[in-house]
C-alpha cells in the first residue's frame, strides 16, 4: 500500500513542540506543504521549518493563537494567499491546564483549557470546511486523547475539552461527508512530550504510569504522525466521524488493572 499525500496543503497547529511537530514532519515527508502553526517559541516553529526543509520538503511557520477568532481568520487567509486554499487541517494545539479538583480550580484557569483545546479546535475546523466545503474534499484531523474517555482526575477541564472535541469530531462529519470531507479524532495515549515530563522525568511516576499501559512503554511522537499521515491521506478514504486510538491500549487499563 502506498501512502502519498503529494502536494496536499496542510496546517498543523501547535507544530513547534512534541506531537505537532512530529506530525508536521511527517506530512511533509510523505509529500505535503506544510504550515507549521505556533502561538509562543517562533524559534522552535522554524526548527521545525528548517529541518522539514532540509528534507527536501517544503513549510512555513505562522503564528496564531488557537482560540482568538481573529487569529485564525488572518491565518487561513494567509495560507490561502500562499497555496491557494487547505486540504488537511491537524487541530493538535492543546494545553492539560493546573492540576486541580473541581472544586479547588480557578474558573478563568479551567475556561482556557476549553478555549484552547475545544473552541480552538472549533474555530480552526470552522475556518477549514468553509474551505473543504467549497472545493468538495480535504481532511480534519482532531488530536484527542485516551481522556476523551477515561476520567483523570485534576484535570476535569482537559477530559472535558477533549471528550467535547470528539463529539465536534463526530457532528462535524456528519455535516461535511455530503461534500467529500472526511474529519476524524486521533486519541494518544501517553506519549513522551513536553506536556508530560514532569510524569515521565520522575522514575516513581514513569512506574506508575508504565502500569496502565499494556504495551508497557510510552509513545514515540513518530508513532502517532504515522497513524496521522495515514488518516489524511487517500488510503483513510472510507475513515470518518471515528476516533482511532494509538495508545498501547492504555483506554483499556482499568479492566487490564483488575485483571492481574
Ligand atoms: C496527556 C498526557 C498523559 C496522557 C496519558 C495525555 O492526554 O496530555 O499528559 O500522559 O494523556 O494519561
Amino acid at each position: 500500500m502506498e501512502i502519498s499525500i503529494q502536494g496536499k496543503r496542510a496546517l498543523v497547529t501547535g507544530a513547534n513542540s512534541g506531537i505537532g511537530a512530529s506530525i508536521a514532519t511527517g506530512l511533509a515527508a510523505a509529500g505535503a506543504r506544510v504550515c507549521v502553526n505556533y502561538v509562543v517559541a517562533p524559534e522552535a516553529a522554524e526548527l521545525v521549518v528548517a529541518g522539514i526543509r532540509q528534507a527536501g520538503g517544503e513549510a512555513m511557520a505562522l503564528q496564531a493563537d488557537v482560540s482568538d477568532a481573529a487569529q485564525v481568520g488572518r491565518m487561513f487567509a494567509a495560507v490561502d494567499q500562499a497555496w491557494g486554499g487547505i486540504d488537511a487541517l491537524v487541530n493538535n494545539a492543546g494545553v492539560d491546564g493546573p492540576r486541580a479538583r473541581a472544586w479547588e480550580a480557578e474558573p478563568e484557569a479551567w475556561e482556557r483549557v476549553l478555549r484552547i483545546n475545544l473552541v480552538g479546535g472549533f474555530l480552526c475546523a470552522r475556518e477549514a470546511l468553509k474551505r473543504m466545503v467549497a472545493q468538495r474534499g480535504g481532511v480534519i484531523l482532531n488530536l484527542t486523547s485516551v481522556h476523551e474517555k477515561i476520567a483523570w482526575s485534576g484535570y476535569s477541564a482537559y477530559t472535558a475539552a477533549k471528550a467535547g472535541l470528539s463529539m465536534l469530531t463526530k457532528t462535524m462529519a456528519q455535516e461535511a461527508a455530503p461534500f467529500g470531507v472526511r474529519v476524524l479524532s486521533l486519541a494518544p495515549g501517553a506519549v513522551r512530550t513536553p506536556i508530560n515530563r514532569p510524569v515521565w522525568s520522575d522514575a516513581a511516576s514513569l512506574a506508575d504510569l508504565l502500569t496502565k499501559i499494556p504495551l508497557g512503554r510510552m509513545g514515540e511522537p513518530e508513532e502517532i504522525a504515522r497513524v496521522a499521515t495515514f488518516l489524511v491521506s487517500d488510503a483513510a478514504s472510507y475513515l470518518t466521524g471515528s476516533t482511532v486510538y494509538v495508545d498501547g491500549a492504555m483506554t483499556d487499563y482499568p479492566d487490564f488493572a483488575h485483571g492481574g
